[in-house]
């Protein structure tokens, strides 16, 4: 039987690293995972005991496609605390995670044959979800002077009907000011540029926190997530904030594509809304692993990157090691057992000199990653 041209997607190769990592414990070795862009920590307690208590009291069954009307209302309320936003809870759609909500804003932007322009590095499904709906996507490269950010004049010339851009980033870590990301809005607005904020990594800041779109403009799609910050990633639920305007066309897609996000998440997904202690406790680990890796991933040889301002990733170059940063995560991952993600990933291009780390498991295992990535270092004639 044939399959489709646009089926034909690169893989999600930290993914496939993952598995590598797996098969290596499988085997019987202790790996340290510094490749995986998920909190070490389970779902705040509050969350799983609301479910605990949910599946005692009700069969869970379908919800409203747009989501259970009390999870719309928090998080209407999260935009309050967060960024003194007003933002109608009509306007949120909870979906099944952040990629859920991709699917949904493409579909609902964009024509086949759209073209839409995305920095690199930058997020690789963005891409492979786009070529998977017969869109165009437009990757250009940012640069390290603008922090690996889209600028307005990188959107000059390319025709894009659509820009998404993710602050804090993945992989850099980098946030957009308030400036740039409302010059980057403004340059949009100006060209009938659909602008997506993929604002997952918000509440994961080290210094000033992130801008939302939102308290820039109502003219934009914003998707958040409760994998990263509310520390939930297998529970698969996210959300999106649209245009009142198009309410209507993402809930008529969301019913047919996915009925609904799975209750049993939405349930857990609102008792997260109420753990502020729980998950700031989380954030002084992030802060800790932070301190740990800008004092010592130097001391094993990785000296060129910049101090990420937010999520849990570094991002550094390492041309000075290899010409082929997957040939050298997998030596990585097979001499130090330490799993890593090769910036190839990021942007197939340059990415072959780019190596990401992330520090979103544990302190101790982030001590014991950088341990032993020095003495690999130094086996490797690097130190
Ligand atoms: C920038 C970015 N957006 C979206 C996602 C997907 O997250 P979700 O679990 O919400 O689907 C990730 C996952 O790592 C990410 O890094």
């Amino acid at each position: 039987m044939q399959v489709s041209r646009r089926s034909q997607v690169d893989p999600f190769i930290v993914m496939d690293v993952m598995e590598a990592a797996t098969q290596a414990e499988a085997n019987g070795r202790h790996i340290i995972h510094m490749e995986v862009g998920q909190p070490g920590t389970p779902a705040p307690a509050g969350a799983r005991a609301a479910l605990a208590a949910a599946m005692e009291e009700s069969p869970l069954g379908y919800t409203s496609a747009l989501g259970l009307l009390a999870l719309r209302e928090g998080i209407a309320a999260l935009y309050q605390k967060w960024y003194g936003v007003t933002v109608s809870p009509a306007r949120i759609v909870v979906t099944s995670g952040s990629s859920a909500g991709f699917l949904l804003a493409f579909t609902a932007l964009f024509d086949a044959g759209d073209r839409v322009g995305l920095g690199l590095p930058g997020y690789p499904s963005y891409r492979q979800i786009l070529r998977a709906l017969s869109l165009t996507d437009v990757g250009f490269e940012t640069s390290e002077a603008n922090r690996f950010q889209p600028v307005p004049d990188d959107l000059v010339g390319r025709d894009l009907k659509g820009l998404i851009v993710a602050s804090p980033s993945n992989p850099s870590g980098t946030i957009l000011s308030r400036a740039a990301l409302a010059a980057l809005i403004e340059s949009c607005s100006a060209t009938e540029t659909a602008f997506i904020s993929d604002e997952i990594y918000h509440g994961i800041h080290h210094g000033e926190r992130a801008v939302s779109a939102l308290e820039l403009s109502d003219d934009v799609y914003v998707i958040n997530s409760f994998s990263k910050y509310f520390s939930m990633t297998g529970w698969r639920i996210g959300w999106m904030v649209v245009p009142q305007d198009h309410v209507r066309t993402v809930e008529r897609l969301a019913q047919n594509m996915f009925i609904c996000a799975p209750h049993a998440a939405q349930i857990a997904a609102l008792g997260a809304l109420g753990c502020d202690a729980e998950l700031d406790a989380n954030l002084e680990v992030y802060s800790a692993n932070r301190a740990l890796m800008l004092e010592e991933l130097p001391k094993a040889g990785f000296t060129r990157f910049a101090p990420p301002d937010g999520a849990f990733y570094i991002y550094a170059e390492v041309s000075e090691f290899t010409e082929n940063s997957l040939a050298f995560s997998q030596e990585i991952l097979e001499k130090a057992g330490v799993s890593v993600t090769p910036g190839l990933d990021f942007d197939a291009g340059r990415g072959a000199q780019w190596m990401r780390f992330s520090y979103a498991r544990s302190t101790a295992d982030i001590k014991e990653g950088l341990a032993r990535l020095r003495k690999f270092m130094t086996e490797r004639g690097h130190l």
